[in-house]
């Protein structure tokens, strides 16, 4: 039987083993998903019907995902599709192994908005040497990794990078140049996050009298958006504006504010982005001053790429979907497109 001394030093060779192995195992993985893009041409897809398609949803927490998967649900039948979907409930590795799963079931495509980009751009190339064509809506991974026409046939999603432009635009405006901002961010590590921050923060670096003041992740969730609020406002009690990267973030900021004792919409002004139900009530009340619309309707569109992918046709690697702009001006109009 091995002494304490000799167990302990064991446990620390283990423990220095571990990293080693899990490199070796990352390098291995690297290595495999590199030959699965060297030289392969993109797997065709067949023209069939129906054709199994799977949809990985991320997560149904919002009105913005609920219509998304709405849009896929309603254009299967027209589209001669069967989907099998899966929602992962906000983790990573559940859309891997979701993905994984549907690889594994042999389905004909798969759609899927990866919720953050770098953890999901292996399972493409993993799709992609299991012969499956693979195209992604919403979010876009990591290209450094897998590749849009190289790795899976498109991008179909919104500019975020011009939302967060879009978004600044307007609320440079409505504060004349000055303001000391609160940014709620999106998820870490999705590209929805990463790109609309990237824009509103280049707008508001070239306007020497906004600031943003704090800015932190209330992962796009509308509760915690709410708890990070209500903690930045106790820290920065002379905050005039605040930029959401959601609707649903920014409910939840006016929710913090009343509770602070502030008028939304009078003593901070609020920006956000997604264009939902939710936040075109907020705009016509007065407490949300403007939403960029990002459009969650990807189904026809994902359809429509599939349906020409299959007949040879070339596809760009980028479907821009364009997106709509709501302030008072305009909201009352516009009640029809929210969702
Ligand atoms: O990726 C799009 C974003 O994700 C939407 O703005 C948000 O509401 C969703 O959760």
């Amino acid at each position: 039987m091995a002494s304490l001394n000799t167990q302990s030093r064991m446990l620390a060779r283990k423990q220095q083993i571990r990293p080693l192995a899990a490199s070796l195992l990352a390098l291995a993985i690297g290595v495999g998903a590199a030959a699965a893009h060297a030289d392969d041409a993109l797997p065709k897809l067949s023209t069939k019907t129906p054709l199994k398609v799977g949809f990985a949803q991320t997560e149904s927490n919002n009105p913005w995902r609920l219509a998304e998967t709405k849009s896929f649900k309603d254009i299967a039948a027209k589209c001669g599709w069967q989907v099998v979907m899966t929602d992962a409930n906000g983790s990573n590795s559940k859309q891997v192994s979701d993905i994984q799963s549907m690889i594994a079931q042999h389905v004909d495509l798969l759609v899927f908005p990866p919720r953050e980009e770098k953890p999901l751009a292996p399972v493409v190339l993993q799709a992609k040497k299991a012969g499956i064509p693979v195209i992604l809506v919403d979010r876009d991974v990591d290209q450094s990794v897998a590749k849009a026409g190289r790795d899976y046939i498109t991008f179909i999603g919104s500019d975020f990078i011009d939302q967060g432009h879009r978004a600044a635009d307007w609320l440079v405006k409505a504060t004349g140049g000055k303001a000391k901002i609160i940014e709620l961010e999106g998820t870490t590590g999705a590209s929805a996050a990463n790109d609309r921050k990237k824009g509103f923060d280049e707008v508001i670096a070239k306007n020497p009298g906004m600031t943003i003041i704090a800015s932190q992740s209330g992962d796009f969730a509308r509760d915690t958006g709410r708890k990070v609020m209500e903690t930045l406002l106790q820290a920065h009690p002379d905050v005039t504006a605040v930029y959401a990267h959601n609707d649903e973030m920014a409910l939840g900021a006016i929710a913090a504010i009343k509770a602070a004792g502030k008028q939304p919409g009078k003593d901070i002004q609020i920006v956000t982005i997604d264009g939902t139900k939710g936040g075109m009530d907020a705009i016509a009340a007065g407490e949300l001053g403007a939403s960029v619309q990002s459009s969650p309707f990807f189904g026809p569109l994902a359809c429509d790429v599939a349906q020409r992918y299959a007949k040879g046709e070339k596809i760009p690697t980028w479907v821009k979907v364009s997106d709509r702009f709501y302030d008072k001006a305009n909201v009352q109009q516009s009640m029809q497109y929210g969702y």
